[in-house]
């Protein structure tokens, strides 16, 4: 839990059944339209970061784009974006994986990263955690890094960021 953790939970909102029947979808959109918690988020990120050394952010397509661009900026890092299959033009290298409800993949330019280069990726919400096990893998067939994955929005009971240490990943959350 992050300094700001308990308020950045409260201005989420949960829609029950959506996008399916059994599914509580957690919503950010409450939490940037909140311009003072949309900063205290960023800056929860750049509190635990700005010491790390870091040399990029790499986020999942598409909202942990919304995180990952600000925090590079902030930093001074560069911005490396990890797609759904099909969106990056250039060579590209792939992983497939199980989404809570569906299947999906991501896509990574081969050239994203120099060899060791330390790597922050991050997502709005780690649920199976199959999406940011799938990115971090990535990264590491592509020579970076991974020194940590973050995400706003951890939810427990899917046993994802377990799966995501236990691949040996660290995990930093926002809130649970
Ligand atoms: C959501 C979310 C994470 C992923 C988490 O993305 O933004 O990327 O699911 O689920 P997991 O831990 O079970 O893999 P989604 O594919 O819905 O895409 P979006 O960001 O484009 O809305
Ligand atoms: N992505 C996967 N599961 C989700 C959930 N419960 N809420 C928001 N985004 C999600």
């Amino acid at each position: 839990m992050s300094i700001y953790g308990d308020y950045i939970k409260s201005v989420i909102r949960t829609v029950p059944d959506w996008p399916e029947q059994g599914v509580n979808f957690r919503d950010i959109t409450p939490l940037l339209q909140n311009s003072a918690a949309f900063r205290k988020l960023i800056d929860s990120f750049v509190h635990r970061y700005q010491e790390m050394n870091l040399d990029a952010i790499a986020a999942i397509d598409a909202r942990g784009f919304i995180i990952g661009a600000p925090l590079a900026y902030e930093l001074g890092c560069s911005f490396v974006p990890v797609r759904k299959k099909g969106k990056l033009p250039f060579k590209t290298i792939s992983e497939t994986y199980k989404l809570e409800y569906g299947h999906s993949e991501v896509e990574l330019h081969a050239d994203a990263f120099q060899q060791d280069d330390r790597i922050l990726l991050m997502d709005d919400l780690i649920a199976t955690g199959g999406t940011m096990l799938a990115a971090a893998n990535l990264i590491q067939r592509s020579g970076g890094q991974v020194v940590e994955t973050a995400t706003i929005i951890d939810l427990p009971e899917l046993g994802g960021a377990q799966k995501i240490r236990d691949a040996g990943y660290s995990v930093f959350a926002v809130c649970s």
